[in-house]
């Protein structure tokens, strides 16, 4: 089966293995953890941020974020795509009993006059207070789509003006970095939180990493425990975080390549509606009516190749560590065959 569900199915390699199993570990609980500690520092330090703190999963650096940052009947707000409003289970409401406001941004981007425009007034009582803004790069559902630093910056600025906190949902960062060519260090500039994923592009099997200031990554640290999310001898884990950030980054330009190669392939299909522009390793793509979505990835199933649906009509393909060229060229033969 070639696997294009998500960049989240790839298998450690056997040098990240061996990097595991030979890791050094202690209680993490306890602060102990070398291993999970030199992840922390690495990370901290390549985005230009003061402290880290290794988490299970994407969902919970977010959700952990986003608790650090509002107050009960506090407001975010986030394009209406946002991972953390749509695919975090209404987690935002649970953990931080916060609303949300959504706008409607180009391929989920954003803009600072759009935000300024939903900033509730201070002190109406009638009004949630606004306290955050989160940014999402890549947007996993703009297919892909990237924020650069130039975007980013009139949104830091007037997040600073109007006193609101600004995270980044950083599943996949390094892919943003990748296409843009901005430096990671000069994240740590804009943003008070960023979520960091290890086990979507890059490629370790269990991971993100929250940044933040000293002070936040100390309450975080507590959320955490609170989520149940204190792991112990987290090093294991931590050790393919860190082969992953050491030997996977450069190599997201051959998922992006492959992403291409797809895109060229499916604007040439009779069937195929749109594409949406593939800038990194997602790509969307919309069907006429001639076929159904549901059909045509059962279709792809049988013969080898997994993807899913993603909206009416839309299906995504994600490209990743474990997809080789030869099994690019095979899927661009497969698509071809289909009428
Ligand atoms: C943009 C984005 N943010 C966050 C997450 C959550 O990551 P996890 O699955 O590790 O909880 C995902 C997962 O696919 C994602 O695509």
């Amino acid at each position: 089966m070639i696997d294009f569900r998500s960049d989240t199915v790839t298998k450690p390699t056997e040098e990240m293995m061996a990097a595991m199993i030979t890791a050094k570990v202690g209680d993490d609980v306890f602060g102990e953890d070398e291993t999970v500690n030199a992840l922390e520092e690495k990370a901290a330090a390549l985005f230009g941020m003061e402290g880290g703190l290794f988490c299970p999963s994407g969902t919970m650096t977010n959700q952990i974020a986003i608790k650090c940052f509002t107050q009960p009947l506090d407001e975010i707000i986030a394009d209406q795509t946002a991972h953390v409003y749509r695919y975090e289970g209404g987690g935002i409401m649970f953990n931080s009993g916060a609303s949300v406001r959504l706008l409607n941004g180009d391929r989920g981007i954003i803009s600072a006059e759009m935000i300024e425009e939903e900033i509730n007034p201070i002190g109406n009582i009638h009004h949630p207070h606004t306290s955050l803004v989160v940014l999402e790069n890549t947007v996993n559902r703009g297919g892909g789509s990237c924020y650069f630093l130039k975007d980013i910056e009139p949104i830091y600025h007037l997040c600073k003006l109007k006193n609101l906190k600004l995270h980044l949902d950083g599943a996949r960062i390094f892919n943003a970095l990748a296409y843009t060519k901005d430096e990671a260090k000069e994240y740590g500039k804009y943003f008070d939180g960023i979520s960091v994923c290890l086990s979507k592009g890059l490629g370790a099997p269990v991971g993100s990493v929250l940044l933040g200031n000293k002070e936040t990554i100390q309450y975080a640290k507590r959320v955490r425990k609170v989520l149940g999310g204190g792991m112990r001898q987290a090093g294991f884990l931590a050790a393919a975080g860190i082969y992953a950030l050491d030997h996977h980054v450069e190599r997201l330009q051959i998922d992006h390549l492959h992403a291409k190669q797809l895109e060229s392939c499916l604007l040439n299909l009779s069937f195929v509606k749109q594409v949406l522009p593939v800038q990194t390793n997602i790509v969307i793509f919309e069907l006429n009516d001639s076929k159904n979505a549901d059909n045509l990835v059962e279709e792809l199933k049988g013969k080898g190749i997994l993807s899913g649906t993603f909206g009416k009509q839309m299906i995504r393909f994600v490209t990743h560590l474990d997809i080789s060229q030869n099994q690019i060229e095979q899927t661009i033969e497969i698509l071809n065959g289909i009428d």
